[in-house]
């Protein structure tokens, strides 16, 4: 079998393809190698003392753990002196991180989660990395508003995960494929050529425990996927929640699966608990380019312009037909 790495996939996308400009292809090299690095410090865990809290809040007002600030550096300086970046903005940082000026800039801005799951770490369950690019407005100041493009606008999206293997998922908008880290040789070997999302499925993922404050749609719809056989469906549905997002958007992009994080009423100035800009809008791309969709429950996730950078969203994505279905029960509620 013929091993073909991430940079022969990006050169091939680039060359034949004609889908990247050979900046973009440098921009995620860069991207992939520190994700190389995130995972070996994920990896060591106790041993390099990443593990615990930081003992720090971020804008979202959520104790960052050490991972968190550590990924975010990682990506920060690895990234910064590239020269492909005009700027980057991080779940991590309250403001867009300007591109210092002893190094040149470029046209891409670089947006991430750099820790996804941070609530597993410490308990040794897979965790990621999600990251987004978008191109910088032409004359525009690489500031917040440069950021606020609708996720349509997306130029590449992906993600790692940290698991029993360290994968790289990537689209730059030719469909989606998966990498896997050869820990020996330090490469990203093409293990999924061609990631499709199943348009049925039986089986989703919410976190129950918030079920009192869902909406109606959504209680209609749970409802009937727990009364199995017996209820309207007419078939028996399984639930799995990892409680790190690109685990579970992980196993739906390997075998079909609704993942849901739909608006609740817990606080009312949060209209979810998903990022806008550093999860909700990345995802969705892969989700799309895979074959499946992805809602607010009453818009389509790309669509939505967005006002803040660190704007939270309702999230439901997924296997095509499961998630319409949510949507037409949005739409009837
Ligand atoms: P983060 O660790 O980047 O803050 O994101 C965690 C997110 C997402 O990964 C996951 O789906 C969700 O939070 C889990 O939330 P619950 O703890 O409410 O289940
Ligand atoms: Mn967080
Ligand atoms: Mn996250
Ligand atoms: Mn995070």
């Amino acid at each position: 079998m013929r091993r073909v790495t991430l940079t022969q996939y990006l050169i091939e996308q680039q060359r034949e393809h004609q889908r990247i400009p050979v900046n973009l292809r440098l921009q995620i090299e860069v991207v992939a190698r520190a994700v190389k690095a995130i995972s070996v410090n994920v990896g060591k865990g106790a041993i390099a003392g990443v593990l615990g809290e930081a003992g720090t809040d971020n804008v979202q007002g959520e104790a960052q753990k050490q991972l968190d600030v550590v990924a975010n550096e990682i990506l920060l300086l690895s990234n910064e002196w590239g020269g492909h970046l005009a700027a980057m903005a991080s779940e991590e940082m309250p403001l867009p991180y300007a591109i210092p000026n002893r190094y040149p800039k470029g046209e891409y801005l670089l947006l991430f989660d750099p820790l996804d799951g941070s609530s597993n770490i410490d308990v040794n369950i897979s965790v990621g990395t999600i990251f987004s690019v978008l191109r910088c407005p032409e004359g525009a100041e690489a500031d917040e508003r440069a950021f606020l493009q609708p996720g349509t606008q997306q130029v590449a999206a992906g993600y790692a995960l940290y698991g029993p293997q360290t994968l790289l998922v990537l689209t730059v908008g030719d469909g989606v494929v998966g990498f896997t880290l050869d820990r020996e040789f330090g490469t990203w070997v093409l293990t999924n050529p061609d990631m499709r999302i199943p348009e049925d499925t039986r089986e989703y993922a919410i976190n129950a425990s918030n079920a009192r404050f869902w909406d109606p749609a959504i209680r209609r719809y749970i409802g009937e996927l727990v009364a199995g056989k017996e209820g309207p469906r007419g078939k028996d549905f399984n639930m799995r929640w990892v409680a790190s997002m690109v685990a579970d958007v992980h196993r739906l992009l390997t075998r079909g699966g609704i993942f849901m994080y739909p608006r609740d009423k817990r606080d009312p100035s949060k209209p979810g608990r998903l990022r806008l800009m550093y999860e909700a809008n990345p995802m969705s791309m892969i989700v799309e380019q895979a074959g499946g969709a992805a809602s607010t429950g009453y818009q389509r996730i790309l669509d939505v312009q967005p006002e803040q950078l660190h704007q939270r969203i309702p999230v439901v994505l997924g296997s095509r037909n499961e998630v319409e279905r949510v949507a037409q029960y949005y739409a009837e509620a």
